[in-house]
């Protein structure tokens, strides 16, 4: 059985997904999304932190500027979004505030301070009673923190919920079902199997399946990405929206650990996140929830009195650099929007903007050419 052809079929309807969806049907192409589960992944879990400065990792500076780049679209993007479909996303410019919890928490915070710096990124050194006076309901113990003017914050679901009602708007289709798996005929992708056995013709495929985009059958082993999921389990709780607990996103290193509260504007907190490498594990365990509690209240006693709404876990798609895949694979006519990491709500304008760029043009923006799936060619990973 064929169905209807199309011109881009994106697997999966997260928000990387959905988002070039409503770029590519913006410039006028005919996208159909397909996931059995839409918006069910990691990005229904992700806090929404739009943070490249406190989320600087040792070795991931070549990612910087893509990050950096793409967290300077957001204020317009998120507009975008809102003008498109009436809908809010949340987005809060409101800064982000790093604190230590004891004195070996603080030199490691001193260190990344440093790392920031040499980077030449904007972050201030604060003593405990400056944390203090930012954020009134920090502990008193806390030792000292970074502020962070530049590193901001989405509310995740109704930006899924956006993200979905602008593309749809712009002409782009859901179909929630199962793709069997990628189909090829010579060298190039043709369309995708679905669940049901039919066929979808598209000119072009776009995996933007997160953790799972490693395992679409059909695929040769030279374009399969190379994604592995990287566990986070995360809270969500919620308290009075006045008087707000806290008036921006805490990070804290809590005695070599780290942990972060991210407030809505409306009194709900989102606190995580662990990160594990555990396959496709989903489980909410006894102990991750008492760490990150335990941790939250060590710099936020007045955690202790919200109210725990939810506790969940999801798949951070990691890569071998942990940098996103973005751009044609080996195999022509399948297209990659993955591999995000931690960063999937922080790269969704780069990637909107420039898979859909590509898929309307054929010419990918300069900007992605570090992303590029090809870089791991030639270095034995995805075969
Ligand atoms: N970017 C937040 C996390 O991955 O937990």
């Amino acid at each position: 059985v064929r169905t209807h052809p199309t011109d881009v079929a994106v697997i999966g309807a997260g928000v990387a997904g959905l988002g070039v969806a409503w770029r590519a049907a913006q410039r006028g192409l005919a996208v159909t999304v397909l996931d059995p589960a839409p918006g069910s992944g990691a990005s229904h879990v992700a806090a929404g932190m739009i943070a490249p400065v406190t989320e600087v990792a040792y070795g991931e500076e070549a990612v910087l500027g893509v990050h950096l780049a793409s967290a300077g679209r957001w204020p317009r993007f998120a507009a975008e979004l809102e003008e498109a479909t009436g809908m809010s996303v949340g987005y809060r410019a409101h800064g982000t505030l790093a604190v230590a919890f004891d004195a070996d928490d603080l030199r490691s915070l001193a260190d990344l301070h440093a790392f920031q710096r040499s980077l030449g990124l904007d972050a201030e050194a604060l003593a405990s009673r400056e944390c203090r006076d930012l954020e009134p309901a920090l502990a008193p113990g806390v030792r000292g923190g970074l502020h962070v003017p530049g590193d901001h914050q989405v509310d995740t679901r109704p930006t899924w919920a956006a993200l979905l009602a602008a593309a749809e708007g712009a002409g782009a289709s859901l179909r929630p079902e199962r793709v069997e798996g990628v189909v090829v005929e010579g060298d190039r992708a043709v369309g995708v199997r679905l669940g049901d056995g039919a066929l979808l013709p598209a000119t072009t495929v776009v995996l933007a399946a997160g953790s799972w985009s490693g395992g679409i059958i059909g695929v040769p082993p030279e374009a399969v990405p190379p994604v592995r999921p990287v566990k986070g389990q995360i809270l969500r709780l919620r308290g009075p929206e006045r008087p707000a607990l806290l008036g921006r996103t805490v990070r804290g290193v809590v005695a070599g650990g780290s942990v972060y509260l991210v407030p809505r504007a409306d009194g709900r907190l989102v606190v995580g996140a662990t990160v594990e490498e555990q396959g496709f594990d989903t489980t909410v365990t006894a102990e991750a929830v008492y760490e990150l509690l335990r941790d939250a209240l060590r710099l936020v006693p007045g955690v202790a009195t919200l109210e725990l709404v939810e506790a969940s876990a999801g798949l951070r798609p990691g890569t071998p650099d942990n940098a996103p895949l973005l751009g044609p694979s080996l195999l022509d006519g399948l297209v990659l929007a993955t591999g995000h990491y931690r960063h999937g709500f922080l790269l969704l304008p780069v990637t909107a903007d420039g898979i859909g760029e590509y898929l309307a043009s054929g010419v990918l923006p300069d900007d992605l050419a570090p992303l590029s799936p090809h870089r791991f060619v030639g270095h034995g990973v995805g075969a």
